[in-house]
């Protein structure tokens, strides 16, 4: 697990309005010599901080980067005024797995990461972001409920993000693809892995991972072998990752209270709106096999209704789903 020293948190300060500064000025601005900055700007350009370096000019952040920083999460989380517990990295291996083994507390354990090194994906896939442009969260809950109560978890969570990137002004038509994904345009912007494990004194231990692409520019980047897309793709912005994940959090903590308090029928209702997969000719692969059919809503109980070639309805509880029929190899 990596960290940002307070010095580099300060040199980022300085650098994090996207123009040139030239080491001499660093330099005066911090208290140290030019060749310490320059040093302290290699060590977090082998962390994976795109440093430009423009000759007899200075140093320059391509694309404009502000560090994820625990201060500013607490300043934007302040008014829902619950208790969490930050644990923010410059790199670590998996933010999910950090809390998985993280020792149990009452509070509500968040951990963010520039950087993953061994990120996780659906189905033991992968989850691969570059440093810093993206936002890598884990939100931790241990709740006082069984495992069968939150069966449509992961659907509310998608549903909360979609909620959060339109108080963020994203209108953009956003889909939401069962179980989890968030897409726009077909690619997929957004992925989350939700571990649910039950503890011996009747808690769950819930674990959301959230992996959302933000400022890079995914055409060069080959993250997945599924088409994908940025927040800045769409919408030509930067934006600035403390705001979203607060934001993010305090959507997702609503929606977890409305969804332990009253079900799923809320949420059916908007699912229905944003649904991507309705009326598609799709393919679920799951451990047992692969189904094909048409995507025909969900249940309450959040499970896929897929209608096969013989019109009869299957209710699928997990799955990996892509569009078109499957063509038996
Ligand atoms: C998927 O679509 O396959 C789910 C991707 C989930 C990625 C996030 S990034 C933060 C958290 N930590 C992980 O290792 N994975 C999740």
């Amino acid at each position: 697990m990596k960290q940002f020293s307070k010095l580099q948190h300060q040199l980022l300060d300085y650098l994090a309005d996207g123009k040139c500064h030239s080491g001499n000025a660093l330099g005066e601005q911090l208290g140290i010599s030019r060749t310490a900055v320059w040093k302290q700007l290699n060590l977090l350009a082998r962390l994976g901080l795109n440093v430009t370096r423009i000759p007899q000019k200075g140093y320059q952040l391509t694309p404009p980067f502000i560090a994820i920083r625990e201060d500013r999460l607490r300043r934007n989380l302040a008014s829902l005024k619950k208790n969490f517990d930050y644990h923010i990295f410059a790199e670590t291996d998996s933010t999910n797995r950090y809390l998985k083994d993280l020792p149990g507390c009452d509070a509500i354990s968040i951990c963010c990461a520039e950087k993953q090194s061994a990120g996780r994906g659906r189905f033991g896939r992968p989850w691969v972001s570059p440093f810093g442009g993206n936002i890598c969260l884990s939100i931790r809950y241990q709740l006082n409920c069984c495992l069968s109560k939150l069966s449509c978890l992961s659907l509310v969570v998608s549903l909360a993000i979609l909620e959060s990137l339109k108080k963020n002004s994203i209108h953009q038509d956003i889909s939401v693809k069962w179980p989890n994904d968030l897409l726009w345009n077909g690619k997929k912007l957004c992925g989350i892995l939700t571990e649910i494990s039950s503890e011996t004194n009747g808690y769950s231990n819930v674990i959301i991972g959230i992996g959302m692409n933000v400022n890079t520019d995914t055409t060069y980047l080959h993250l997945t072998d599924k088409a994908c897309c940025s927040l800045y793709e769409i919408t030509g912005k930067y934006f600035d990752r403390n705001r979203l994940i607060a934001d993010i959090i305090v959507a997702v903590d609503l929606s977890l209270s409305r969804y332990l308090g009253n079900g799923f029928h809320l949420f059916h209702e908007l699912w229905k709106r944003v649904d991507y997969l309705q009326g598609k000719l799709i393919s679920v692969s799951q451990f047992s096999g692969t189904l094909s059919g048409t995507a025909n809503g969900i249940t309450e109980l959040g499970q896929l209704r897929l209608v096969d070639e013989y019109g009869f309805e299957h209710h699928l509880s997990s799955g990996d789903a892509s569009l078109g029929g499957f063509v038996p190899g």
